[in-house]
């Protein structure tokens, strides 16, 4: 098989190269072909007559996107479409990763693939509009609070803060699930493999706030939890652009109807990744 991965310098995208150790795969970055250029990401699926295409690419500033809403469309909605459309060209499978921002939040259980969306954040109407122009065929992985080794995320932000002297203040009142780029890869990977059509919500179990993460992190970390306070989003100063959910706890009621297991706690991989962090 032949495997396209868009965004292979990104977090999941990093991992996701070596999820296909017998398959042929070409590790595309913006530096191939930049998504905002139709034509180039064109050529790019023409040129790899790929069987599999894997897009790990997007404009994942949250806020910045409230403010640059042209290039998160652009980026992550009309990109996704040129892709599927080039895919479908060549007979290849389209994977294409999304996000939990797709949701309001307000459903007080952890939501599954078939509850309603409703974003409330450009970045999370972008996001939805690309699963919109990935189509039927496609699968589309919906995902939260990705970690990996690959800056920049939140686990080496919290590494950084926890080497100074500071407190650190985090949110109690987002939920969600951290998940780990490599634990996500593999079943990125099996549901490409099988050409799955339709989305799937794939997350490392355990659900937290921010401040519980920051807390389980500096734990883990050997530093003292105490030394991270719970604050409320509207004590942020100063107050995040982008409306974020308080729950997007995700669940999946696919995974199980195809045999797949469900993603390990978030515990596991997080002591993983620091041991060979620290
Ligand atoms: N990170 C999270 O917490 C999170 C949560 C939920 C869902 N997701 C979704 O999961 C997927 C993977 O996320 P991630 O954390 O691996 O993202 P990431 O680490 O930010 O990587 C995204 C990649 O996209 C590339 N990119 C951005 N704009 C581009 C453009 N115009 N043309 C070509 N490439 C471009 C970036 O390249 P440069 O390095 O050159 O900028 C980067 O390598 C995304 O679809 C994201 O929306 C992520």
């Amino acid at each position: 098989m032949r495997v396209l991965i868009v965004g292979a310098a990104g977090q999941v995208g990093t991992e996701l190269v070596s999820c296909f150790p017998d398959d042929d795969v070409i590790a595309a970055r913006r530096s191939d072909a930049d998504l905002t250029d139709t034509e180039a990401v064109r050529q790019l699926v023409h040129a790899v007559h790929p069987d599999l295409i894997v897009n790990c690419a997007a404009f994942n500033a949250v806020d910045r996107c409230e403010t640059e809403p042209e290039l998160a469309m652009a980026v992550n909605a009309t990109a996704v479409g040129v892709l599927a459309e080039a895919a479908s060209r060549c007979d290849a499978h389209l994977v294409t990763l999304s996000t939990d921002y797709v949701f309001d939040g307000t459903k007080p259980e952890p939501y599954v693939e078939s509850d309603m969306v409703n974003p409330r954040s450009v970045y999370g109407q972008s996001k939805l509009a690309g699963e919109v122009l990935a189509g039927h065929d496609s699968t589309i992985v919906r995902t939260s609070w990705v970690c990996s080794r690959t800056p920049p995320n939140m686990l080496l932000t919290v590494l950084r803060l926890l080497g100074g002297d500071d407190t650190l203040r985090f949110v109690d009142d987002q939920i969600g699930c951290p998940t780990f780029a490599a634990d996500l890869a593999g079943v990125v990977a099996e549901l490409g493999r099988r050409r799955h059509a339709g989305i799937v919500h794939v997350a490392n179990e355990g659900s937290v706030s921010w401040f519980q993460f920051v807390q389980e992190i500096a734990r883990q970390a050997g530093h003292d939890p105490s030394r991270v306070e719970a604050i409320s989003t509207a004590d942020l100063v100063p107050p995040r652009p982008a409306p974020r959910p308080a729950n997007s706890v995700l669940a999946s009621e696919v995974l199980a109807t195809l045999g797949i297991a469900p993603l390990r706690d978030f515990r596991e991989p997080l002591r993983e990744l620091l041991s060979s962090l620290l």
